[in-house]
């Protein structure tokens, strides 16, 4: 069985995109036979950028209960939060010190990051590490990677190769699983969807809140009347990406008529959104106000997790002559 992993920061609560465009093609993988699926909740990655520690296990909890809301089977598979796991750092500590400089400084994701960040610190160099370490830590055959993380996983892949070389077979060297036809997932705005673009739509606000962001999506000047262009209209490229191919088509095709303005899609786009995640906003809703049943998930999902983090730091610790000497 291949052992396919990913993680997500918990940065912010995940939006449309996410979930669209990462959590339900990472869920329609687990839920295949031939696949054990480990989803974690990459926390500390979450502290190279969001210093304050007062709500950050309440972002965890915001993107485990995605995670489960979304239909992910946490108990064929594996769903945990990093930090609980605090060995992942011993382990990024041996391979930080295999990780050439060079290497780190030509990340692309570390160059934007220091280029725009006010605050370029030691953790955003070396992020990946941390990256090679959850991977590498866990045995991963596979890791679904957007264009954004592919380099990270070269890096991880590099690390693994270098070390194995030198020391033998310690390491499982990982693939990256490129996803055919995920699309990118416009925000309300028209540009990519994008937590740092504050055009995001929560499919798990309140009902009142969900409507007003759908009615905040961008829209041209055509008189109602006017036909419209289907293509270039952001409520409908949302509609057609959580409707059926029929119904998506029915509203490019009351666009094209005219007679059919931009606030009767909307109204249809807020009602597909509620129609489609009803049953995930209503278990969203049940888990974050039961915070102790998250808890139980990813205390499960760890403990199922921590034997083959130990495992692979037994073998690591070996070769590189850590531990005391047999009495
Ligand atoms: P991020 O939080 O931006 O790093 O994204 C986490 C995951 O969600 C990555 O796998 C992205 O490829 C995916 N993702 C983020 N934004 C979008 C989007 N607008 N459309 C499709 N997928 C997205
Ligand atoms: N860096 C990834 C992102 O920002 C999150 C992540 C951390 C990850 N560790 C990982 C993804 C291991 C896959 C495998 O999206």
């Amino acid at each position: 069985m291949a052992r396919i992993l990913t993680g997500i920061q918990s940065t912010n609560q995940p939006h449309l995109g996410n979930i669209l465009g990462a959590i339900e093609p990472m869920v329609q993988l687990s839920n295949q036979l031939e696949h054990e699926a480990f989803a974690f909740i990459a926390d500390l990655h979450s502290l190279t950028t969001v210093k304050e520690g007062g709500d950050r296990r309440h972002r965890v909890h915001q993107v485990a209960a995605t995670w489960v809301a979304c239909g992910f089977d946490y108990s064929k598979n594996r769903l945990y939060c990093q930090s609980d796991l605090p060995e992942v750092t011993e382990l990024t500590w041996y391979l930080n010190c295999f990780a050439p400089f060079p290497m780190l400084a030509n990340a692309h994701s570390f160059k934007d990051k220091s280029s725009r960040l006010a605050d370029v610190n030691a953790g955003l160099f070396t992020y990946p590490v941390l990256m090679a370490a959850d991977i590498l830590g866990y045995d991963a055959h596979l890791v679904p990677v957007g264009k954004d993380q592919r380099q990270h996983l070269e890096m991880t892949r590099d690390l693994a190769g270098a070390f194995n070389h030198r020391y033998g077979d310690v390491f499982v060297v990982p693939e990256a699983f490129v996803q055919k036809d995920v699309e990118v997932i416009p925000g309300i705005d028209g540009q990519k969807m994008s937590k740092s673009y504050g055009n995001f739509i929560d499919v798990f606000l309140p009902e009142k809140s969900l409507r007003k962001v759908v009615m905040a999506i961008a829209t041209d000047s055509t008189p109602l009347e006017d036909p419209k262009d289907a293509e270039n209209c952001i409520v409908y490229q949302l509609f057609s990406r959580i409707v059926s191919a029929d119904r998506a088509l029915e509203m490019k095709q009351n666009l094209e008529a005219g007679g059919y303005g931009y606030g009767h899609a909307k109204q249809a786009l807020f009602d597909a959104l509620m129609e489609r995640f009803a049953e995930a906003r209503e278990r969203y809703r049940h888990l974050m106000e039961h915070p102790e049943e998250l808890e139980a998930i990813l205390a499960e999902g760890a403990s199922r997790a921590r034997p083959i983090l130990q495992q692979v730091l037994v073998r690591v610790r070996a070769k590189l002559g850590f531990g005391s000497l047999p009495a």
